[in-house]
């Protein structure tokens, strides 16, 4: 009887298939895929790789980007129902009216947003490469779709551009309030605190470092302290840990877990190889609209990738 790594091995290589999977992916997940990443990340490898089949470890807006950018491959997504609830979060109608109504403006949209959204957009950023795309646009005006808090988060650093902003938020991040923080504190002074900047501004105030997924990663390892506090989702730790086997991580509560993405387990994973379903489709009329801001994106974004 074979176990779930030589069923999954054998599936890859019958359909020359790769697994991506996000840092909130649970950790069994993390620990079968080919490439670990954040959302910039994933959809660099993904555009690059040359395998017919992608098992995407995320949620619906990651697939679609997938299949946006490469409309030639099969694109799964191993529970068809794990979607972020922010990608919603924004309206075409009223940012159609918003162009009417203001001159020089450019429309960025945050990559945790549906396909019909980004359509709408001149761009797609990630939370790891807002600020420098954001900052490299000519236009004065920035309308930032969904995610107020990221957008509020890099306006402050851009004080020469106007900001419109949509009521976009993660409710995972949001969850995570600025007494946790200072309770976590407390009990250990001194503990420094990294924060995704989907959180709260009151969260944020009280960060040391502010950064994406892989930023907080980053930052964890190459600090002295040997205890931290993590302000995002729990699926860091796997990493964190690899990363990082000396140190000790704190969560500001029990509730930092986002419930779509741990909806992708091991065995619908090896199920979605093994139907080559659910699968990740997106119009033709929609992906034509949606594939210049993503492009746009991996070319203002920078390019950097690793495998596991
Ligand atoms: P990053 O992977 O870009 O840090 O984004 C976090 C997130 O919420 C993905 O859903
Ligand atoms: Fe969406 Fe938040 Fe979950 Fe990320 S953590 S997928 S932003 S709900």
């Amino acid at each position: 009887m074979m176990d779930k790594k030589e069923k999954l091995n054998e599936l890859k290589r019958r359909h020359n298939a790769v697994i991506l999977a996000h840092y909130y992916a649970p950790a069994d997940v993390q620990e079968a895929a080919d490439y670990i990443g954040d959302s910039f990340l994933l959809s660099q490898t993904a555009a690059r790789l040359d395998n017919p089949v992608i098992c995407f470890a995320g949620v619906r807006f990651m697939g679609e980007s997938a299949k946006i950018l490469c409309p030639d491959k099969t694109v799964l997504l191993p529970e068809a129902g794990a979607d972020c609830p922010m990608a919603h979060m924004a309206d075409p109608e009223e940012i159609a009216a918003l162009r009417e109504r203001v001159e020089d403006l450019a429309v960025v949209c945050y990559i945790n947003s549906t396909a019909e959204l980004k359509c709408c957009a001149d761009v797609c950023v990630t939370s790891s490469n807002a600020l420098k795309i954001v900052r490299s646009l000519p236009n004065k005006n920035i309308c930032f779709i969904p995610d107020r808090h990221l957008g509020q988060h890099i306006a402050a650093s851009l004080p020469e551009k106007r900001f419109f902003f949509f009521d976009g938020c993660c409710h995972v991040h949001t969850g995570i309030t600025p007494e946790q923080v200072r309770a976590v504190r407390k009990a250990h002074p001194g503990i420094p605190v990294l924060a995704h900047p989907e959180c709260r501004p009151e969260v944020l105030e009280l960060a040391d470092y502010i950064g994406s997924t892989s930023g907080i990663i980053g930052r964890a390892s190459s600090c002295s302290a040997g205890e931290l506090l993590i302000c995002t989702e729990q699926g860091v730790l796997r990493e964190l840990r690899k990363n990082c086997p000396g140190k000790t991580f704190y969560f500001p509560g029990e509730n930092c877990v986002c419930p779509d993405m741990k909806q992708i387990t091991l065995d619908k994973v090896i199920r979605s190889l093994e139907t080559l379903s659910p699968e990740v489709t997106v119009s033709e009329e929609i992906r034509r609209k949606a594939w210049p801001p993503l492009a746009r994106m991996l070319e203002l974004g920078g390019r950097k990738e690793s495998a596991q």
